[in-house]
């Protein structure tokens, strides 16, 4: 990690750590592995991470955003965003959400149930415009990820039943206010074998005959995130392989022409940028274990209580070669507040500084101040 103990003693810890160069290499590899195909667009889910610094410069470099709240929808025409660039997703959008998707033109509506039509057809007659909208579809495709991030199976409460898409898509031909454009997708976070997405290629080249057959012209398709990043070995993976994950869409899905393809990439930019930098309080010497006690703990990055998440461990300050096991834990009353267990590193003491790595995404968006704790910052030097 490229960051020296000088620019740690910057800030008072537990913070987030940003690598910005990092982040600018991996848009770049994302702009290489796309550039064949001008027709394939990266919204960033900002679901991963809404922090201005990165925000703005994901912005900057030309990267749409998919977003599933009005609040999203706001952080990202703040940080730069051009609203026809902006997708806008969620099965509980409110009405103010919705009325500022429309006041601000966005891309597209990505809906999720029938009376959400509704809503955003009669939103849209009361300023007299007409709401692009996608119907996100379930693709019953498993995606072998960890269940509470899966999203593609039948029994979820996302999208609709694929049997229910083509009376959604003629519903939504008979009403003036919106205009059907496109199909949404997402089968789950953190795939990390990108075949895994092929099933999904084959199953919407199934719809697609199907739609053409009543002949409804689709323009859109767009295949959600997903792609997963390698928390083991961060240093050895720190850019997804997005030249592999491109690919398997340029060989099995049959786009048609002029139909464009979009995605929605979280973790895949962010994860690997990001570091929770945190300070050891006190080792604690058990009957059998050595407890190294943090102060970050699951108001700062809640995945491995809420996921059983890993993240790679680093001793940041140690100055010695000799290693030994701890559980890492943090401070928080609650018997779930723990990193890691059996982890090696080197001996450790108070006033140590670990790094857990991969924590770009999903890490600072998701804090809380339980405990009345403080809200965590992030910072890039
Ligand atoms: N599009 C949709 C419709 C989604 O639901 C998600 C993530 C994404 C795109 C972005 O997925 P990504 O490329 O980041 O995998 N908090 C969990 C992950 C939740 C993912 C929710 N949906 C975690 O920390 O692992």
């Amino acid at each position: 990690m490229s960051l020296s103990l000088k620019q740690i003693a910057q800030h008072p810890t537990p913070y987030y750590y940003y690598d910005m160069s990092l982040l600018r290499q991996t848009l770049a590899t994302i702009k290489e592995a796309i550039s064949p195909t001008p027709n394939y667009h990266v919204h960033y889910a900002v679901k991963a991470n809404a922090n201005p610094l990165l925000t703005s410069e994901i912005a900057r470099q030309g990267f749409g955003a998919d977003c599933v709240s009005g609040g999203e929808v706001q952080a990202c025409l703040d940080a730069g965003f051009a609203p026809q660039d902006i997708v806008f997703a969620g099965v509980g959008k409110a009405d103010w959400e919705i009325a500022l998707g429309l006041d601000n033109d966005i891309f597209c509506f990505n809906v999720e149930s029938m009376p959400e039509l509704e809503v955003i057809n009669e939103l849209a007659a009361e300023r007299n415009k007409t709401a692009r909208v996608a119907f996100r579809i379930n693709p019953n495709i498993d995606a072998h990820t960890h269940e509470k991030i899966t999203t593609g199976l039948n029994e979820n409460k996302f999208g609709l039943a694929m049997e229910d898409m083509l009376p959604a898509i003629q519903r939504a031909n008979t009403l003036n206010n919106v205009e059907y454009i496109g199909l949404h997708f997402h089968i789950g976070s953190q795939v990390l074998n990108p075949d895994f997405f092929t099933p999904l290629c084959h199953r919407i080249n199934e719809l697609q005959v199907q739609l053409e057959a009543e002949g409804i012209a689709t323009h859109n398709i767009n295949v959600g995130g997903g792609l997963g990043i390698d928390y083991e070995n961060p240093n050895e993976h720190p850019i997804p392989d997005f030249e592999g994950y491109f690919s398997i869409f340029r060989t099995h899905l049959k786009l048609r022409p002029h139909q464009h393809l979009h995605f929605e990439l979280g973790r895949s930019i962010v994860g690997q940028c990001g570091s929770l930098i945190t300070k050891v309080l006190y080792m604690k010497q058990g009957h059998e274990k050595k407890f190294l006690i943090t102060d970050a703990g699951f108001t700062e990055l809640i995945r491995p209580a809420l996921y059983d998440a890993k993240h790679f461990i680093e001793n940041l300050s140690a100055t010695t070669a000799e290693t030994t096991v701890y559980d890492v834990v943090g401070p928080i009353c609650e018997s779930s507040d723990v990193f890691d267990k059996g982890v090696r590193l080197p001996l450790s003491q108070r006033g140590d500084i670990l790094a857990l790595r991969s924590a770009g995404a999903y890490g600072e968006v998701m804090a809380s101040t339980y405990n009345c704790r403080s809200l965590v910052k992030g910072y890039t030097e």
